[in-house]
């Protein structure tokens, strides 16, 4: 039987499709990759420019087994190294080209940060959903805002930088390959050393993996502490791997897991600190 609405097949489509919406697959993906720089929707990758003292290029899994991304790696190196404060990374990140996933197709704009630019306790996720796409701040979907009740509850809602390991959403909502963390990862260190928090909690295996350069899973890694150090090792920073809120959002018995990991760590942010 058909209505003014179409047929029931169509009715069917419409509802399958708005499920796959619901659930983040709002791209439609080729069994084949495109090649956009061949298409020339893409610049192929120019030379770094020379920069004083600029640090060496991230050694890494990425760049052992994924695509040679060292040129966009040193480009994002020299653009987030010329950033002295986070309006200014903000406007190299949104100019940057280098990272692929800003081409994808899901991407419409750069999404940076929300939160305190002075805050003890940065956040860092694994990258933009579709709802950050359209919002331009990361954490603002159903997850983002089950994080926020999360670090509220924990009294850490106005302490906290919140940003991903990349700047551009995924198509598909599927996890930034170690290549696409590398060539952002720049960005977020020079993130960290503008903000200067105490601590880092690590969102996700994804992000925990690409932060601590481990290959960990994220269950074995949760709940302890690690130290996280940038490329040039020159500091270090305490960091906590916790579960990923989209995860919680499936498995609701998990809570408690990641309530214990940020208890530890709103313990650790309000010891006093020892006398030098
Ligand atoms: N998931 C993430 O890891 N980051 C976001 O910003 C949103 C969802």
């Amino acid at each position: 039987m058909t209505t003014p609405s179409g047929t029931s097949a169509d009715r069917v489509t419409e509802s399958l499709l708005a499920f796959w919406a619901e659930a983040g697959v709002d791209a439609m993906l080729l069994e084949e990759p495109v090649d956009r720089i061949a298409a020339g929707r893409i610049a192929p990758p120019q030379p770094a420019r020379p920069v004083a003292a600029a640090p060496p290029a991230r050694p890494g899994p990425a760049r052992a087994s994924g695509p040679d991304v060292s040129a966009a790696v040193a480009q994002a190196q020299a653009a987030a190294a010329a950033a002295q404060d986070l309006d200014a990374l903000a406007a190299a990140i949104a100019a940057f080209e280098g990272c692929p996933l800003r081409y994808e197709g899901a991407a419409r704009q750069a999404v940076f940060y929300r939160g305190r630019a002075d805050a003890e306790l940065m956040v860092v996720g694994e990258g933009p959903g579709a709802e950050e796409d359209v919002q331009g701040a990361p954490f603002v979907g159903r997850a983002g805002k089950l994080l926020d009740r999360m670090l509220a509850a924990a009294g850490l809602g106005e302490r906290v930088f919140i940003t991903n390991t990349v700047f551009w959403r995924p198509p598909g909502n599927r996890t930034p390959t170690p290549a696409e963390q590398a060539v952002c990862a720049p960005f977020v260190e020079r993130a960290i050393a503008l903000v200067k928090p105490q601590m880092l909690l690590l969102v996700g295996g994804a992000s925990a993996k690409a932060m601590l350069k481990k290959d960990e899973g994220i269950l074995s890694m949760r709940g302890r502490w690690f130290e996280w150090r940038p490329a040039d090792a020159k500091v270090e920073l305490p960091a906590m791997p916790t579960l990923h809120p989209a995860f919680l959002l499936r498995q609701p018995a998990a809570k408690k897991r990641a309530w214990a990991d940020l208890m530890t760590v709103t313990e650790r942010l309000d010891r006093p600190a020892r006398p030098a």
